[in-house]
């Protein structure tokens, strides 16, 4: 029997990176995974790997009505969702993030993505995920909902300041969150993740931040983190799959920390 075997999960941004990876892990553990991905042609590739029990929805995080369209489709194919990760997620530059070299369409570009993205996502998560009145009410219904942070949501992050600002308010969100469920007898568990540098296009990116010469920004990084390699998606992959599944059911408003020991230093 899998780890989350006949759970609804849904994950936005699953199209590649860690999204991809959660959704894969989701699925090999039993969970009939929603990819609710911006990028069609990654969105539609990904469920086509994951087979038969996963689909895939076109999906924007920064829009209130494809939240909706997202909660009835996964109602009417898959049922009532059982697990929401919050991962989609941008860095929106090349360039360094340095305060004055920050515009304000630029800080706001982030926000909308990253912080609004995942405020929506809790928000329309929770209210699928009690649809039946909740337990409180006697319904039966509780999940969990994973949410995408970062080690720049916990330290100071001075060449990616808006991009650190909106990890810092996903990592507060989520207890906000966390709190209120447990509060209410939702049965209702909301954790967050916070990865180091990982190999995906993102990871990239920021290597590819400043002098352009990723391979050796990644060598000069790789200086900080005490384990001496890089993350790789699956590894964050498998924390999603902890926190979302019932081995975490007593874990709520977390943040677990995969950096390979680079915030410790
Ligand atoms: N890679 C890293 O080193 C790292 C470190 C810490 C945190 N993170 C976080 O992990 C998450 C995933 O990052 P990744 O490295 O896999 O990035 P990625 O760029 O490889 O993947 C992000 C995915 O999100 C999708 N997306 C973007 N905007 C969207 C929107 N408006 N609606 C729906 N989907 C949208 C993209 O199409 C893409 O498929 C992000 O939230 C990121 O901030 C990444």
């Amino acid at each position: 029997m899998g780890r989350v075997d006949g759970k609804v999960a849904i994950v936005t941004g699953a199209g590649t990176g860690i999204g991809f990876a959660a959704a894969t892990r989701l699925s090999e553990e039993g969970a009939k995974v929603t990819i609710a991905e911006f990028d069609a042609k990654s969105g539609e590739g990904a469920a086509e790997v994951l087979g038969a029990d996963a689909q895939f929805v076109q999906h924007d995080v920064r829009d209130e009505a494809s939240w909706q369209a997202l909660m009835d489709k996964v109602a009417g194919t898959h049922g009532r969702p059982d697990i929401l990760v919050n991962n989609a997620g941008i860095l929106a530059t090349e360039r360094n993030q340095h305060l004055a070299a920050t515009d304000l369409d630029q800080w706001r570009a982030i926000q909308t993505v990253n912080v609004e993205g995942v405020f929506l996502g809790c928000k329309y998560g929770v209210a699928a995920m009690t649809a039946d009145g909740g337990r409180a009410k006697g319904g039966d219904g509780g999940g969990a909902i994973v949410n995408m942070s970062s080690i720049a949501g916990l330290i100071a992050t001075s060449h990616l300041v808006a991009y650190g600002a909106s990890k810092g308010a996903v990592r507060q969100l989520t207890k906000s969150v966390a709190i209120d469920c447990a509060r209410k007898g939702l049965g209702i568990r909301c954790n967050s993740v916070h990865p180091g540098v990982i190999v995906t296009n993102m990871g990239n990116q920021v290597m590819g931040m400043g002098n352009g010469n990723v391979e050796e920004n990644w060598k000069a990084r790789l200086d900080l983190v005490p384990m001496g390699e890089p993350g790789q998606a699956v590894d964050v992959a498998n924390c999603i799959l902890f926190l979302a599944s019932d081995e975490a059911r007593h874990v709520t408003g977390a943040e677990l920390v995969v950096d390979g020991g680079m915030t410790v230093v």
